[in-house]
């Protein structure tokens, strides 16, 4: 609880083109949600280097990441949005905290697996541990929440048993958070593969909405976008390709797949394609030009960077004293 409203924490990596996945899943909601916490969004550019990064391209990318969560719609002068990498309590709690989790818990983690598949030639210990690292993000400023899409569930459910185990050994520590997931958007998936989801990685772009892909480029990939074969708009799990047009739509528009359905009996798929492509236009439109305005300005981008890597330095070291303390480090002797 800091100034009488409770934590939220969240992050993303700043690599790869951000897709509409992320925006539905997690930037949109972060912007929702803002006004009711004390809010931390971190560039998470440390857990990017798990998979090796051209240096000045992970710069670029990071100041755009940063960029895009202002031009969203977050306030930097409410909301504390910085650079992992500027708060050294990040990889000094992650180590801690790594001392407080098995092998056989960050083994099962599904997104370890699937990197260290895709990357077999570098399966280093960072991407093994980089779900520790993600635990040491949030509970270092003591989130009480943590919006995120689906697929990042199991390594919430990490930092909660984690968390949890520090707790019984040395009191109460750690705030042990809860997961916010929207209601749609919340697992958005590829429009050439509905069974997959929708990822920066994909190496099929048809598959994904990239944020600063241009109107025709989303009309085309959405006119392309698999389909099912009842031919109708029905939102039902036995049509995957549908199911997840419906869901970006009602993402997009705040509609409901019931007024969805409703809005579209009787018609094709050829026109409700249309219908989800320009709803998308519509949002990504106007968050594409607030983000080139705000590119432009560097000596602010610069301020914004530089104060609420203060300020998030700030509230974490509160934090990392605390547990340092707990387990039997000594302080520096006055004097
Ligand atoms: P990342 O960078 O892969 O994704 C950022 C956010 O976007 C969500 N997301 C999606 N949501 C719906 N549909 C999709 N197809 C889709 N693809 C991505 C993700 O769920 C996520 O919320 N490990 C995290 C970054 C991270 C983090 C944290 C998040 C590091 N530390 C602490 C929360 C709290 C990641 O790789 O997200």
């Amino acid at each position: 609880m800091l100034d009488g409203k409770k934590t939220l924490f969240s992050g993303m990596q700043a690599t790869g083109n951000l897709t509409l996945g992320n925006y539905l899943g997690a930037l949109k909601n972060w912007v929702t949600i803002s006004d009711e916490y004390q809010t931390f969004f971190s560039v998470v550019d440390m857990h990017s280097i798990t998979v090796r990064q051209d240096p000045a391209e992970l710069r670029k990318r990071a100041r755009a990441l940063l960029t895009l969560y202002i031009a969203a719609g977050l306030d930097p002068e409410k909301n504390c949005i910085y650079y992992q990498s500027h708060v050294s309590g990040h990889a000094e709690l992650a180590w801690i905290l790594n001392c407080f989790t098995y092998m056989g818990e960050l083994n099962r983690m599904t997104q370890f697996k699937d990197k260290a598949a895709k990357h077999a030639d570098n399966i280093n210990a960072g991407l093994f541990t980089y779900p520790v690292l993600m635990a040491a993000d949030i509970l270092l400023y003591q989130a009480d929440v943590v919006p995120v899409g689906i697929d990042q569930m199991q390594h919430l459910e990490l930092t909660r048993d984690i968390a949890i185990r520090f707790n019984n050994i040395y009191g109460d520590v750690f705030t042990v958070p809860e997961a916010y997931i929207g209601k749609s958007g919340a697992r958005v998936m590829s429009l050439q593969d509905p069974a997959k989801k929708m990822s920066k990685s994909d190496e099929n772009p048809n598959g994904s909405i990239y944020l600063m892909d241009d109107p025709d480029t989303v009309m085309r990939k959405f006119k392309r976008a698999v389909t099912d074969s009842e031919a109708c708009v029905r939102y039902c799990d036995g049509q995957p390709g549908i199911h997840n047009l419906i869901d970006i739509y009602c993402a997009c528009t705040g509609k409901t797949p019931q007024e969805t359905e409703a809005e579209f009996d009787g018609r094709g798929y050829g026109d409700f394609k249309g219908a989800v492509g320009e709803a998308v236009v519509s949002v990504l439109k106007p968050l594409q030009a607030r983000f080139a305005d705000l590119s432009k300005n560097k000596d602010y981008l610069d301020g914004v960077i530089r104060e609420n890597a203060r300020k998030a330095q700030y509230f974490s070291a509160k934090t990392l004293r605390k547990v340092q303390k707990k387990v039997g480090f000594p302080e520096i002797p006055r004097g």
